[in-house]
């Protein structure tokens, strides 16, 4: 999705600005600029392509401490130069970034141009620059707000002006915006990343606010022009934390760095003595949690495949009843909302706009909301009634992994802590405990499998198609694993529950058609053994992921990928890592673009 940034202080602010669009290109785009206040007045230079395009393009001296960049990530308009933001006014003296979609860009096109304005894109995000510039004001603050008050839609923004160099103004309705606070110098931008290096404290704008960023400080209004105090947090992740290091990939390193992630997710929540789990943010006493009747989790994407493991654990371990739905659909069948089910909002970035969605649908009608989120101060989390961060620190690949194993250390703890608030015995909850405790550990010793999994990797490039399949949990470990291989290898995989298999898919089962199987020796493994040996007796290669020992498995399936076992419930969690680094190979062996597939962004921030 579309990226901002902005810089203004006592540096050159080109490079500031190239290296915060560097820090955003994990989001996915197709096109940036920039437009900075120079002596001779306000420049704008885009390029169509990756960032190194514009950098081709821009001047040798192109010196200035004031300016806005954006990489695109085409809605309204093709990709091209044209398209790519900044967009100006009729005199290119007001420069706009923006991220999100104004609802009325059409009307209000067509109002300008019946007034003589001369347009020159195809985006919704011009016609913003010719408001502001016709708006009138006593100074750019003020212009842009009356220029908002004409908008309908959603919008990061953030404008320069040539007649007012030092400053930036910014704005946001429903796309974010981040202020970063550094030493005589303030950044804006629509994701942290893009401040790291340069702040140690962030301010988080709201909805219909306004806010004007000078070197040495900033002033926030809303829309109406009330004054507003905001208050700045520390930047929650080092500087390294977003670098990719020696790793070829951030995919590959967001890999290996689960043992680390998942230590940090359960990091002071364990409590041995009682076999319990603290979760501090969830502003729930036991009392509110006893009343719970139902649990919800509402996710999109792999957040949404988390929700559907997390459904099992919390359903075993609490024994409330507990499903998950797919966020992005759940306010559009107006849902029932009820005051005794907890609704569970998962998102690793916290701006999913789906998800945000059906948060404000609960919250709009009475219910609560907890949050299990891993960026800090994201609106997500700021909009649930309460929550568990993930801690996994940054993820930057478009596919994600470390996120996906934290959710599901998240929902654990969750599962802990209501399961011992009803009848989860201490000895049964210092059992999970343990288990949770031990998953680092497992979790390194599954990352040593690579060899094993790159030799399956290079048979599987070759194929068309693959099934993912699995039992109850399994089958969410499945769908994960099938989204992991379509997304950054292309290469087609559907999931489905395994017993699913032989009411329709089983037609398509051939000995060019492989099936990654999730089998853990659970209760359900005799059952997983008859999927199979159905599919066998189609000549269907079988890679089994599952736990060690069973010579009929061994005997069914052409490649076994051992991990070590853990409680059933957490099982889950341990199978999921070989399908990550199954897809991630193939990738490798096709020559995909690993960490930014084709079409994807890394959160989607736009319906
Ligand atoms: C994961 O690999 C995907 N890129 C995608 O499905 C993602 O999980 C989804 O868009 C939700 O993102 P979020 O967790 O940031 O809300």
């Amino acid at each position: 999705m579309c990226g901002i940034v902005g810089y203004v202080g006592n540096q050159e602010a080109v490079p500031i600005l190239l290296e915060g669009l560097h820090r955003l290109e994990y989001r996915g785009y197709d096109s940036s600029g920039l437009a900075v206040c120079t002596r001779g007045g306000l420049k704008v230079h885009k390029a169509e392509g990756k960032i190194q395009q514009l950098e081709t393009r821009l001047p040798k001296r192109l010196k200035a401490t004031t300016g806005i960049a954006h990489t695109r990530w085409a809605t309204h308009g093709e990709p091209s130069d044209r398209n790519a933001h900044p967009h100006t006014d009729c005199t290119g003296r007001i420069a706009v970034v923006h991220n999100g979609i104004i609802e009325n860009g059409a009307e209000l096109r067509a109002r300008l141009l019946a007034a003589g304005h001369e347009l020159r894109s195809d985006t919704d995000t011009e016609v913003l620059a010719h408001l502001i510039a016709s708006a009138g004001g006593a100074d750019l603050e003020e212009s842009v707000r009356r220029a908002l008050g004409a908008i309908e839609g959603t919008y990061g923004l953030v404008v320069v002006d040539e007649r007012f160099p030092d400053r930036i103004v910014a704005a946001r309705n429903g796309s974010p915006v981040v202020l970063g606070i550094g030493e005589r110098e303030m950044l804006v931008a629509s994701d942290v990343a893009a401040l790291v290096r340069h702040a140690e404290r962030v301010v988080y704008l709201d909805d219909r606010e306004v806010v004007s960023i000078r070197a040495s400080g900033f002033s926030t209004t809303t829309l109406e022009a009330e004054p507003i105090e905001k208050s700045a947090t520390p930047i929650p992740w080092k500087v390294e934390l977003y670098d990719r290091g020696a790793h070829e990939h951030f995919m590959r390193k967001e890999i290996e760095e689960q043992p680390e992630a998942v230590e940090r997710s359960l990091r002071g929540r364990l409590d041995a003595r009682f076999g319990i789990a603290h979760l501090g943010g969830l502003n729930l006493s036991a009392r509110d949690l006893l009343e719970v009747r139902r649990i919800k989790l509402l996710g999109c994407g792999s957040a949404y495949y988390a929700g559907l493991v997390g459904a099992h654990m919390l359903e075993r371990l609490t024994r409330i009843p507990t499903d998950a739905e797919a966020a992005s659909e759940f306010r559009y069948r107006s849902p029932v909302i009820e005051k005794d089910t907890l609704y569970v909002a998962i998102s690793q970035s916290g701006e999913t706009a789906d998800t945000l969605a059906a948060v404000r649908e609960v919250r709009r009608k009475g219910g609560r909301v907890l949050g299990i989120v891993n960026v800090v101060g994201s609106t997500i989390a700021r909009e649930c009634d309460g929550g568990i961060y993930m801690h996994a620190g940054p993820e930057v690949a478009v596919a994600s992994t470390k996120a996906f194993t934290c959710t599901l250390v998240c929902v654990a703890l969750l599962a802990l802590h209501l399961g011992r608030i009803r009848d989860l015995s201490p000895s049964d909850g210092k059992r999970i405990l343990d288990a949770l405790e031990r998953l680092p550990e497992q979790i390194r010793t599954i990352l040593t499998a690579t060899d094993q999994i790159r030799a399956v990797a290079e048979r599987l490039k070759d194929r068309n198609d693959a099934f993912f399949i699995g039992r109850a949990a399994g089958y969410g470990v499945a769908l994960e694993g099938a989204q992991k291989l379509k997304e950054i290898s292309y290469i087609h995989a559907e999931a489905y529950p395994a017993s699913e298999l032989k009411h329709g898919p089983l037609a398509l089962v051939s000995p060019e058609t492989p099936t990654v199987a999730i089998v853990p020796n659970d209760d359900l493994f005799e059952k997983s053994l008859s999927s199979l040996e159905e599919i066998r007796a189609r000549r269907g290669p079988v890679i089994a992921i599952a736990h060690n020992g069973d010579a009929r498995l061994h005997a069914l399936a052409d490649d076994v990928i051992v991990v070590p076992r853990s409680e059933p419930v957490l099982d889950p969690i341990l199978m999921t890592v070989p399908t990550q680094l199954l897809a991630y190979e193939c990738a490798i062996a096709l020559g995909r673009d690993v960490d930014q597939p084709r079409n994807l962004a890394k959160s989607v921030t736009v319906e």
